[in-house]
């Protein structure tokens, strides 16, 4: 294999980076070879699923926050829905498929990542583990302080200040959405393709059960 992707990766993203929103992920591509959803082990195709139902919720993020911007900066209740159905689901279902990824799938990628040399040239090695769970770290944060802005906007009276909190976590949430389409993508189209390549059947086996006892 060669190791050209993964340094790209590391330092870049998959091959066109940063993202924009004039580049939706359909647009982008990825170097390795990929491996159709019916053939993949069983955890990953659980996590693509998983990808699946974040993606929707995303877009239904994605569309509150203009409508709020539309709405010139008022909430109404189809708005307060779709966010409100974002943090749940960051709650109840993205905090645990995090989890799965970094404490079942992780360890077992970095390490065949560090044995086979994929990480970045120099320094530290970087493989795209750390890439990922940089992506987990940040998007929890942004999304802990686009939740309290909303939440802390409507109780301003001064009508500037509540919109200069709302603009702010209008571009944040626009950040959290790019930021999860691609990480999805890298996953699905790098990572995965990666690991149903260099993880043994035998560790597939220990994965299934260590995300089963989770
Ligand atoms: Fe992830
Ligand atoms: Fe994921």
């Amino acid at each position: 294999m060669s190791q050209e992707p993964i340094k790209r990766f590391v330092e870049h993203g998959v091959e066109q980076s940063p993202c924009s929103p004039m580049e939706p992920p359909e647009a982008r591509s990825s170097s390795v070879e990929q491996v159709p959803e019916e053939s993949l082990v069983a955890p990953l195709r659980a996590f693509l699923a998983e990808h699946r139902e974040y993606e929707k919720v995303l877009n239904v993020f994605e569309q509150s926050l203009l409508a709020l911007k539309q709405n010139e900066w008022r909430f109404n209740p189809e708005i307060s829905a779709g966010l409100k159905r974002f943090f749940q689901f960051q709650d109840e279902s993205v905090l645990a498929h995090h989890r799965k990824e970094e404490k079942c799938l992780f360890p077992f990628l970095r390490e065949k990542f560090l044995a086979t040399g994929e990480h970045s040239p120099s320094g530290k090695p970087v493989t795209p583990v750390e890439v990922m769970e940089d992506d987990h770290l940040k998007v929890g944060q942004s999304t802990c302080l686009v939740f309290n802005l909303l939440g802390l906007a409507p109780r301003l009276e001064d009508a500037k200040s509540r919109q200069v909190l709302l603009e702010h976590a209008f571009h944040l949430g626009q950040e959290i959405v790019e930021t999860m389409r691609l990480h999805i993508f890298k996953e699905n189209t790098v990572i995965f393709p990666l690991a149903q390549q260099l993880i043994s059947a035998d560790e597939w086996r220990v994965i299934a059960r260590m995300i089963e006892e989770i």
